[in-house]
């Protein structure tokens, strides 16, 4: 039986386990990238690691999110990142140099090879045939120390493109299809592979603007074949000699296949407040804008950047629209300035913005209120534009300028005869943003810059013999992470500060909790159902940490959640009859005698002793040999400290 590309590349990778859908496999990770509003944490991490130069081929940290530097926080981070990348063998992308995604694809990427990023749109590396995913910066940590990368084996859907996209009509237009008929929960345990005789029609760029918002789907990542188009677009990056021609066997076979044809596609976008709410441009009508945003690792090509300049030339922005666009990178940028396209954009009135993800994740240009605003971006999340009340509607580039000149949500097959855009022969390439590692002969002269902001990764432990210590918070059902680890403009700041960010875990319920627990030392917090659902924050376990929380016994957990405490160290307990939480106090003494010798036996039945009431409580402990062997170890950390040796 034939394979996927998706299953080529896992079986060339594998490390730990069989590819059998659903089991959960350990992957060798031939590339990381970070960006910095996750990479100060992961680096952190990585030098609690104590590994000294990183195994992977190659390690890429972008500044590209915190570009603004309002206070000096946001600048002492990127220089510790531009100085701890540099002694451990990690290459540096300066601020201005680009959006993570975008300059990956343009300098880094290569078909074939896995790819790990903090940031949940590292699939666009997809366009170019990788095996690109999202990960926690203590995944990327740990890949860079030379660990294995643990997903489950997914399901392999096949999207067989035919035909060839319409004049005007965009790769947005595909994605927004794909996001239409499968939802975003429809790609959960799932990798996305495009296939067929339409994939050959399709640029690079465009088809990063495909993988890239696979994200939306919720799928561990999409994939195109690595083919004579991925050849030509490595080529002219002066990258050819990495290529590698990589498809499916004729004779795979897929857990899943819908079949689009792009000649039957029309400009689409998705309504608010959700990637998958998507209409056609008709279905919609004319409706009146008051933004437009182009820009985002979704579509900042040169490619998108050349159609938007050619609609611009010789034109106006309508007086009520506020233009913005950002190109993808510092290429982009340069190669727009050189050909003169940056100046049609100027002239016709755009507002241009630094090479960043700027606007989409809420660095300025939020819209007024109620006001309606086209962006080029992934996500139309009610708030996230940071207008409460903004309608978000996300669109191709193409859509996006033709309405910037009307003032009304514009179709833009009106625009005439589209001339025949092509991607140039050879890009301009100046990598002089880019900042080489120190040679490892010289890493211990480089000094790492670590402003008052910067403090280590807490201390962590092996599992002691017994845990005997106060129940030191006692909180109710459906607790989220934003109740453990508030976030806003105060304190997303701290990320890289977890003594600080740990003076803010838990105050919205209990504001005594940090100077309880530290005055407690050691303690266990207790809780009822759906514990720490919400987002994938890891520092929603790295305050409770720091602060000495030893486990949380609770009804029940939010999966990531849990999977973030095991990697902090904190032993995850459930009550054995969920009418037991009523019976412990806060403040009660608990204590679990001999839980490592049960914990290294097997054992998932343990039993709690509440010493202040005199009862003995079952909980259940429920732990895989790898999950086991890391809340021994202390932690995610410790634990590929100890197998790295
Ligand atoms: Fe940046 Fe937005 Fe992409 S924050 S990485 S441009 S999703």
């Amino acid at each position: 039986m034939g394979l996927t590309l998706t299953e080529k590349i896992l079986k060339a990778h594998i490390v730990d386990g069989e590819l059998i859908k659903g089991t959960e496999i350990g992957l060798r990770i031939d590339q990381t990238l970070t960006q910095d509003a996750t990479g100060t944490m992961a680096y952190l991490e990585y030098e609690a690691m104590g590994v000294p130069r990183v195994k992977t081929e190659l390690s890429v940290a972008y500044i590209d999110h915190n570009t603004l530097q309002n206070g000096f926080e946001n600048a002492d981070d990127h220089r510790f990142i531009g100085s701890v990348t540099k002694k451990h063998g990690i290459r540096f992308s300066r601020p201005g140099n680009g959006i993570c995604h975008q300059v990956h694809l343009e300098r880094f990427g290569i078909p074939g090879k896995t790819l790990i990023g903090s940031d949940s749109h590292t699939p666009t590396g997809g366009g170019i045939g990788m095996l690109a995913m999202g990960a926690g910066g203590l995944d990327v940590a740990v890949a860079m120390g030379g660990g294995a990368y643990y997903i489950t084996c997914p399901k392999v859907v096949r999207v067989n493109l035919t035909g060839k996209l319409s004049p005007w009509v965009a790769a947005k237009d595909v994605i927004l299809e794909v996001l239409r008929r499968m939802s975003v929960k429809g790609g959960v345990g799932k990798v996305i592979e495009y296939c067929g005789e339409g994939v050959k029609t399709l640029s690079v760029p465009e088809r990063a603007t495909i993988t890239n918002m696979g994200a939306e789907l919720g799928a561990t990542t999409s994939i195109f074949p690595s083919d004579e188009v991925t050849r030509e677009f490595l080529t002219a990056q002066g990258r050819g000699e990495v290529w590698t021609p990589l498809a499916a066997d004729p004779d795979a076979v897929y857990d899943e296949e819908l079949t689009i044809d792009l000649s039957q596609l029309v400009p689409m976008a998705a309504c608010p407040h959700s990637p998958d709410n998507v209409k056609t441009v008709a279905e919609i009508g004319s409706m009146k804008i008051d933004q437009v945003c182009i820009g985002s690792c979704t579509n900042s090509s040169l490619l998108d950047m050349l159609k938007v300049a050619y609609i611009l030339k010789g034109k106006t922005v309508h007086p009520d629209v506020s233009l913005s666009i950002a190109p993808g990178s510092k290429q982009v940028l340069q190669m727009l300035a050189q050909n003169g396209a940056l100046a049609d954009m100027i002239a016709a009135g755009a507002r241009i913005l630094e090479s960043a993800c700027g606007p989409c994740i809420g660095m300025g240009q939020s819209p007024n209120s109620h006001g309606i605003s086209l962006r080029t971006f992934n996500r139309n999340f009610e708030g996230r534009s940071g207008t409460r009340d903004g309608q978000i509607y996300l669109v191709s580039p193409e859509l996006a300028a033709a309405s910037a000149l009307t003032g009304v949500l514009t179709d833009p097959r009106t625009l005439g005869e589209m001339p025949d855009f092509q991607l140039p022969k050879t890009f301009t390439v100046n990598d002089n943003m880019i900042e080489l590692p120190a040679p490892e002969s010289e890493m211990d002269k480089v000094e790492i810059l670590r402003g008052p902001n910067i403090k280590p990764f807490p201390q962590t432990s092996p599992l002691a013999d017994s845990i005997d210590v106060p129940c030191s918070l006692k909180v109710g059902d459906n607790i989220t992470t934003d109740h453990i680890m508030p976030a806003g403009a105060k304190i997303l700041p701290l990320r890289s500060n977890i003594p600080a960010i740990s003076e803010h875990c838990f105050t919205v319920c209990d504001p005594a909790f940090p100077t309880r627990a530290k005055e407690l030392g050691k303690s266990i917090i207790v809780g009822g159902a759906n514990y720490g659902q919400g987002s994938s924050r890891e520092h929603a376990a790295l305050a409770p940490l720091y602060l000495g929380v030893k486990a949380v016994l609770v009804k029940s957990f939010a999966r990531i959640h849990r999977a973030n405490l095991i990697n902090a160290g904190i032993l995850p307990l459930t009550f054995a009859n969920e009418a037991d939480y009523d019976k412990i106090d806060q403040g009660d003494e608990l204590e679990l005698a001999n839980v490592r010798k049960a914990i290294e036996a097997g054992e998932s039945q343990l039993t709690l002793r509440d010493k202040t009431k005199g009862i003995d409580i079952p909980v259940l402990c429920e732990l895989s040999g790898r999950t086991k062997d890391i809340v021994l170890a202390g932690g995610l950390l410790d634990y590929t400290r100890e197998a790295l040796k």
